[in-house]
Order: structure tokens, then sequence, then C-alpha cells
């Protein structure tokens, strides 16, 4: 996949922005505040329907005006063109439109540009709550099972109806019954998935650790949301005095984790905050890597500010790994000559250059 074509309109300090991008590489510099992060932002927006910045949709408009758009020219594998769009409103509405018509949500959009975005927030992966893990893994899971996304919205439709009869005075287990019935098969479902994925995400991790942090007794191991060694049923049933004491439910897969640990302790207790970035990496790359293997399809690699993450040895490694996936990457930095020289330096491309200026955009090479 490519976006061969980025319009944005009232995006944060961007007000008017057209570009080609290139299919390969796509390099972004200009002053502290000139709108490089809001580029990611807007591409991330067609890829995903929400912004890695923020959770409020009004910080995305521009102080001044109603709405935001962003549309793109997503080209796939097989040489199609797909035009795809988003529109938000000061008043809260929300409009995804694929391929001319109007789609009901950002799911529906998120399967045509996939991407991996790195930057100072996916640094904290280890470090942050079981949820991000488990997003990380769901990116995966989503864009190579298509029965995925269903089942996931099953599952939160029956925990909040079981949570609420949890939180009932008084409830017979008759009333339980069904949901109970639906979670197993629908948590065994997703379990099964995500368990597929892991396993081929295991199978190429230890190469890309072993370049990125060289650090011995590196382990990942999947965590299902419950004990291994009992059926989930009996999970639910053995459970349901807790649950109601709770008012929700423990277990399940809502509480699926990707557990890193070196030798047995959690890495991000361990690990430098440097070797935690380059652990990061080595995980993104991975997940693109096994996109590519169980699809045929290629995500976009979004990094944000790369000269300030890592150092220039590193740099140069994930330079040398996105080139190796030949895939399509924006990356952005606030000097034109660092960024250039870690593509310049170690690759036979040449990226395209953008000069970001107080919301303005230019290609400059
Ligand atoms: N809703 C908004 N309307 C108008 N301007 C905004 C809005 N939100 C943020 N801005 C401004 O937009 C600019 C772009 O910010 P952005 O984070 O993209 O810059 P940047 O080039 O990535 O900077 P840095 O190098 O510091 O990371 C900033 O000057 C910011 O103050
Ligand atoms: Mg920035």
């Amino acid at each position: 996949m490519t976006l061969k074509r980025l319009l944005i309109q009232n995006l944060r300090n961007l007000s008017n922005v057209d570009i080609s991008p290139s299919p390969e590489v796509n390099l972004f510099y200009g002053e502290n505040g000139s709108g490089k992060t809001s580029i990611l932002e807007a591409v991330n927006l067609l890829a995903l329907g929400r912004s890695f910045r923020s959770h409020k949709h009004k910080a995305l408009i521009n102080y001044q005006q109603a709405s935001f758009t962003v549309f793109g020219k997503v080209l796939g594998q097989d040489h199609s063109e797909v035009p795809i769009g988003i529109n938000r409103t000061q008043e809260g509405e929300a409009f995804f439109k694929a391929n001319g018509v109007n789609v009901p949500s950002a799911a529906d959009l998120a399967i045509y540009l996939p991407a991996q975005v790195i930057n100072s927030d996916t640094f904290l992966l280890l470090e942050g709550s079981p949820k991000v893990r488990r997003q990380f893994i769901d990116w995966l899971v989503f864009h190579v099972e298509p029965n995925f996304f269903p089942a996931w919205k099953a599952i939160q439709r029956c925990l909040k109806h079981r949570n609420s009869l949890l939180r009932r005075d008084r409830i017979d287990s008759f009333e339980l019954a069904p949901w109970d019935q639906e979670l197993v098969s629908l948590t065994e479902t997703i379990h099964r998935f995500r368990a597929i994925c892991i396993e081929h995400f295991n199978a190429c991790i230890d190469e890309l650790l072993e370049e990125f942090v060289k650090v011995d007794g590196i382990k990942l191991s999947y965590y299902r949301g419950w004990d291994k060694d009992t059926a989930y049923a009996e999970v639910l049933s053995t459970g349901v005095e807790r649950d109601q004491r709770l008012g929700y439910t423990h277990l399940g897969s809502h509480r699926a984790d990707l557990k890193i640990t070196v030798k047995g302790q959690d890495a991000a207790e361990i690990l430098s905050r440097g070797q935690q970035k380059l652990l990061v990496c080595a995980l993104k790359i991975a997940q693109g890597f096994v996109f590519n293997q169980l699809t045929g399809r290629k995500c976009i690699y979004l990094v944000d500010d790369l000269p300030a993450e890592l150092d220039e040895k590193y740099r140069s490694l994930l330079v040398n790994w996105l080139n190796k996936m030949k895939t399509q990457v924006f990356i952005t930095g606030v000097e034109r000559e660092t960024l250039l020289s870690s593509w310049r330096d170690y690759t036979d491309i040449t990226p395209k250059m953008f000069h970001v200026e107080q919301g303005r955009v230019t290609e400059t090479g």
C-alpha cells in the first residue's frame, strides 16, 4: 500500500496541504512548531480514523475553522486506486469516506492504509498498561484476520451486558448463562486469532532483537487473559462470585497482554530507556514483516522526529530495515541534513524532501 496523494485542510496549523509523496521515502524537515508531526497525524487519521496525539477531535481542528478534512489516494498492491477521506466538525460529527461512499466508522477506513507509528509515545510500549500491548497485538490480528473485528466488537457488547447483570443486587445463574455461553465462544475465537499471529511474530523477532537490542534473555510471551490450563467456561463459572463483588468480568481476552521479560523480569524495569526504544523498533519492524508475510501487503511507517529519538548508529539500523522492507515511509526531523544523511549514507534511495514552514509544505527535492 502506498499513499499517492495527501490533501489536508484545517488540521492544526496546516490550512491547505497538497502533496504527492514518494512510494519510498518521504522526509519532512522544519523548525519546531512548523507542522511536521501534524502531517504524520493526518496520515494516521486516514490509517486509523484517529490521532496518535489526542482523543479530543476539537484539538485537531484549526482554531479558526469549523472542521478539518484529510483526503488520500491509496494505491493498492494490485494497482487499484482507492480514495479515502475523513472530516470532523467542531460539533463532533465524523464523516468517513472510502471509494466515493460514506462508511460508518473509522474501522472501515483502517483496512485501506495499514500504518505503523514510531514516536515518543510508542516507545512507552513496555512501561504502559497491558492495553497498549494488547492494541499492539491487535493491530496485526485486525489486519490479518477479517473476522477478528466483528468478534472483538461482539465481545465488548457481551461484556457490557454481563457486567450490568453482575452489578444487580440479585441475579439468577440462568440470566447469566446465555451471555456466558456467547462470551466463551467469542473469547476462544479471539484467543485463537491472537495466538496464531503471535506464533508468526515470535518466529521473526529473535533476529531483530539480536540486531537492535543485543541483550541476552529477552522473552516475549503471550498471556491470553486467563490461566492457560483452565477452560474459559470454568473460569467464568468459578469466578462468578468474585466478578459480582467487583461488578465486572475479571478475566478474559480483554485482559490479554504481551509480557516482555529479560531473564524472567519485567523488561521495563531492566532495560535502559535507549534499549527500550530499540526493542520497540524491533517489535514495530517485526509487525510489518509478519503483516507482509501473512497478507502479501505492506504497511507504511510513520516515524516522528527520528534524529531526536535515536542516535546515529541505531538510526542507520532502523533505516536499513525500513529500506529492506521496501515500504513507504514518512519521517520527520528538524534539520534537513541530519535527516537526509541517514538515507544517503546507508541506502541507495533518494528520498523526497519536504520543507515544512508555518503550516506550509513545499517539496524541495
Ligand atoms: N488546533 C490548532 N489550530 C491551530 N494551530 C494549532 C492547533 N493545534 C496545534 N497548533 C499549532 O500547530 C503547530 C504544529 O505543531 P506540530 O506539533 O505539528 O509541529 P512540529 O513541526 O512537529 O514541531 P516539533 O519539531 O516541535 O515537534 C504548532 O505551532 C502548534 O502550536
Ligand atoms: Mg513534532
